[in-house]
């Protein structure tokens, strides 16, 4: 699976968001080191703060079908320029590893990558409590 293509599945699944309040879509696409694809959309709320971003979908639909190895997710959000994680998203990718990486882009040919550690640095994991 190339990054173009984690950007192009990310903006298909973008269609799918519930963005009644925003309508800021966002798409996300999880590859697990095993080579499997979880995809994710953001869900809102009328209550507002349930409201989930597409990463946390993404995640916990990897998460929850047995699937923890995460090697990259790409994320594409609604405008012309690039949409980085939210800080809550970050800590959730962190939680998985800090050498993630993190693809994020506007289309298969303009997208950046980065680590988690450089979008999250001096982060707070699961071995500091060890
Ligand atoms: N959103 C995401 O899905 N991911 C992010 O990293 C940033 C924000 C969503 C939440 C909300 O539905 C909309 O974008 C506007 O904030």
């Amino acid at each position: 699976m190339t990054d173009a293509s984690l950007i192009e599945l990310a903006i298909e699944v973008r269609d799918k968001a519930y963005t009644p309040y925003s309508k800021f879509k966002v798409g996300a696409v999880v590859l697990t080191k095993e080579g499997k694809l979880f995809t994710g959309c953001n869900i809102e709320s009328v209550s507002y703060s349930p409201t989930i971003c597409a990463e946390r979908v993404a995640i916990s639909k990897a998460i929850s079908e047995g699937y923890g190895n995460i090697e990259t997710i790409a994320i594409v959000g609604s405008l012309s320029k690039i949409s980085y994680p939210c800080g809550v998203c970050r800590q959730f990718i962190r939680e998985f590893g800090e050498n993630i990486r993190v693809i994020v882009g506007i289309s298969p040919s303009q997208y950046k990558v980065h680590t988690l550690k450089e979008l999250l640095p001096y982060s707070f994991g699961p071995e500091a409590i060890k």
